[in-house]
């Protein structure tokens, strides 16, 4: 029955919500599934596997939601903001070392203002002609995210984190509302990005029917990119009592989602390699096509701790860089240099 499952999938053909829901909840089939996906990605994407150096740039953030280290409400986070000069840095560092795409990432922090933000990008967009600029801090405006793409980003991840109304109030403060989100991600595509949704894997009150929900908001959106990880706990949070995501239902959704979306940039996340010591390898076997390794200055690694034990913390760029290469080739796919958009 499972196996009729998968071909089925592997045909793109849509399965019905209780078939999807099957599948999510056994585990009777992960190898099979493994497989359907991998075959699917090197069809796709060869070997290759794209890196992005990513630059926590700054860890302020206005919102307080409930599962998140960096949120406002954590009064013994220690703050930090990365200058534009300092951003350049790992930018450079990151180019010498291969990287062709850089992703800006950081709470939702007001001092960036769209005038600060702007002449960041354009600083790095023209420094980097060859280069993407991935933009990855929260909710704006529209007028906002259309004055950034005039700058020169050209890519923006914003995870929908669920896609149904009675979790989303769950996981986020009132002042936060799963509509904003959506209205945000459907804006920044219509404006030309390449777009970037996803969510956690169990993360707290989430059941089966939410994922279900969250891969049919993603077959509407269509988004270039999904983000996809284990929820994992942060004690200076309202759900310092609750657990990590598991492991197997994580690598299940990455097939299943390799399956259903084959073009997609699917990022084996620094969550899962936090995880499982093995955790990103398992991610990239199982259909993810994207690393996403860390450029911040060591000196504040630790301070953008959405959740605890973050990997990689401790390790220089370059360190971090050859580490993964070798990890990647170790389980059969290869890095390349390349800026790797969407394989449409
Ligand atoms: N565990 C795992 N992922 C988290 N994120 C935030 N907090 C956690 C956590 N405790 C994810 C969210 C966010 C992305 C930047 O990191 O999905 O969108
Ligand atoms: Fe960062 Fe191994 S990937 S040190």
């Amino acid at each position: 029955m499972h196996n009729d499952l998968i071909r089925k999938l592997k045909e793109n053909r849509d399965l019905p919500d209780a078939e999807l829901a099957a599948l999510l909840q056994t585990d009777e089939y992960d190898e099979a599934l493994r497989e359907a996906a991998d075959g699917v990605r090197r069809a796709r994407y060869g070997d290759e596997v794209y890196v992005r150096g990513l630059i926590e740039f700054t860890n302020y953030c206005k919102n307080d939601c409930y599962y998140c280290g960096i949120r406002a409400g954590n009064r013994a986070a220690e703050r930090y903001r990365l200058t534009p000069g300092q951003i350049l840095d790992c930018c450079a560092a990151g180019y010498e070392l291969g990287f062709r795409t850089f992703v800006l990432q950081g709470g939702e922090d007001p001092y960036f203002t769209d005038g600060r933000l702007c002449r960041i990008v354009s600083a790095i967009r023209e420094t980097y002609p060859d280069c993407a600029v991935t933009l990855s801090v929260g909710e704006r405006s529209r007028a906002s995210y259309e004055a950034l793409f005039r700058a020169g980003a050209d890519r923006y991840l914003l995870r929908h984190e669920t896609a149904d109304g009675t979790h989303y109030g769950r996981l986020h403060p009132p002042e936060m509302s799963l509509e904003n989100r959506k209205r945000c991600l459907f804006d920044l595509k219509e404006i030309g990005y390449q777009v970037g949704a996803g969510f956690m894997v169990g993360s707290p009150y989430q059941t089966t029917e939410n994922i279900v929900e969250d891969l049919r908001f993603l077959q509407a959106l269509q988004p270039d990119m999904i983000g996809v990880g284990p929820y994992l706990v942060h004690k200076q949070t309202p759900f310092a009592e609750m657990q990590n995501g598991p492991l197997d239902l994580t690598l299940r959704i990455l097939s299943i989602l390799r399956l259903t979306f084959p073009y997609v940039l699917l990022p084996a996340t620094t969550a899962l390699g936090t995880l499982h010591p093995m955790g990103r390898e398992l991610g990239l076997k199982a259909g993810a096509n994207v690393v996403m390794p860390n450029l911040s200055p060591t000196d504040v690694r630790k301070k953008y701790e959405l959740y605890e034990n973050k990997i990689c913390t401790g390790d220089e760029a370059a360190e971090c860089r050859r580490c993964l290469e070798q990890r990647v080739k170790a389980v059969g796919y290869r890095v390349v240099t390349d800026r790797g958009d969407v394989k449409r």
